[in-house]
């Protein structure tokens, strides 16, 4: 089967229009791929058994192949269908599914998910987001929908439907709009190969502590580098604005944007973007995208200002290193 190619100009429609659902169905069964809303960030859906699909996918991207793809399930027995979910796995996917928890296990086989979605690797990552437009898909195709976040590769993840359009104009099918994401930043993905030893991946909207008061202590997320990931994908400087991204400063310098969380800067020239004028760090988390966006689209160097390493902090510091890593 062949790939449609892509219209020039990639359209954006309401994610809770049935007729754009159902363009959306028939782009996706035709091949072809379509951003969609989710909790976490706006992802490039395409259907996972689909290898031309995948194909597309990275293309649109320009991603590295060797970064495997998460498979997004309508049901807690799709995905069971997908990976072996023994204990652990199981009391996390009841504490935290449909939500932002990716959960990496070993691919059943055969697997019906094409190997390039993963990446040749024996596991597979699967989450049940909260999005109902995603989950409705999946079960109108029935089949698990492979959806990296729906950005050039490297770049900062969209939130909102113009940021897709921004990055990926007349590279996919369709952009269906539902919103500003609510969490902001991506799925925390917790492996579950070891049941003994499960660790954290990448942190993201489910916090640690919320995790281990299910599954006690879990591992720090592999501290990787460079373009030989240990957890593919963890690539050092990702997320990254064009602009310079300096950490930890309490105050901007001369001639810096400022990221701020809840304190104004003491300077008067400073252009700023507050994530949270309350110092939460859910909604700083909800905003940390388009912050970055904002102050990259009008200054060349952006300070930010110490962010907690506690709850969503560990994410949001997450980020923050990576588009401050050099490039
Ligand atoms: O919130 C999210 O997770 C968003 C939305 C769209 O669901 N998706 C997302 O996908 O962030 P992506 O492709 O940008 O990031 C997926 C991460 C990559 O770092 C990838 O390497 C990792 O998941 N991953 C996928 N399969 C894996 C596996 N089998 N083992 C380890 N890491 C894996
Ligand atoms: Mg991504």
């Amino acid at each position: 089967m062949t790939r449609p190619s892509p219209p020039p100009e990639t359209p954006i429609l309401p994610a809770d229009d049935p007729d754009a659902l159902d363009q959306a169905v028939g782009i996706l069964k035709a091949g072809g791929c379509v951003a969609v809303p989710t909790e976490t960030v706006y992802g490039l859906a395409c259907d996972a058994t689909n290898p031309q699909a995948v194909a597309g996918v990275y293309e649109a991207k320009g991603r590295p192949s060797f970064n495997p793809l998460i498979c997004h399930v309508d049901t807690l027995e799709r995905a069971g269908s997908l990976i072996q979910l023994e204990d652990l796995g199981l009391a996390l996917a009841a504490q935290f599914w449909p939500g932002p928890l990716t959960l990496v296990g070993p691919k059943r086989t055969p697997s019906p998910v094409s190997d390039l979605a993963a990446a040749g690797l024996d596991s597979l990552a699967v989450r049940v987001p909260r999005s109902d437009t995603l989950r409705t898909l999946v079960q109108r195709l029935d089949a698990p929908l492979a959806a990296p976040s729906a950005n050039a590769s490297g770049a900062i993840s969209p939130t909102k439907a113009e940021h897709v359009k921004d990055s990926l104009n007349g590279r996919i099918h369709l952009i269906l709009d539902g919103g500003a994401c609510p969490v902001g930043v991506e799925s925390t993905i917790v492996s579950v190969l070891d049941q003994t030893h499960p660790e954290i991946l990448r942190p993201g909207g489910v916090a640690r502590d919320a995790l281990e008061a299910v599954s006690g202590v879990m591992r720090r997320p592999a501290q990787t580098n460079h373009s030989a990931p240990t957890a593919p994908g963890q690539l050092t400087s990702h997320y990254a604005p064009s602009a310079s991204v300096r950490l930890n400063a309490t105050q901007p310098e001369a001639g810096e944007a400022y990221l701020g969380f809840g304190a104004q800067p003491k300077r008067e020239d400073i252009v700023f973007f507050d994530l949270s004028p309350s110092g939460d760090l859910v909604e700083a988390a909800a905003n940390l995208f388009t912050g970055l966006r904002w102050l990259d689209r009008v200054s060349d160097r952006i300070a930010v200002a110490p962010i907690p390493e506690t709850g969503l902090g560990e994410a949001i510091n997450d980020r923050l290193r990576r588009a401050a890593a050099e490039r």
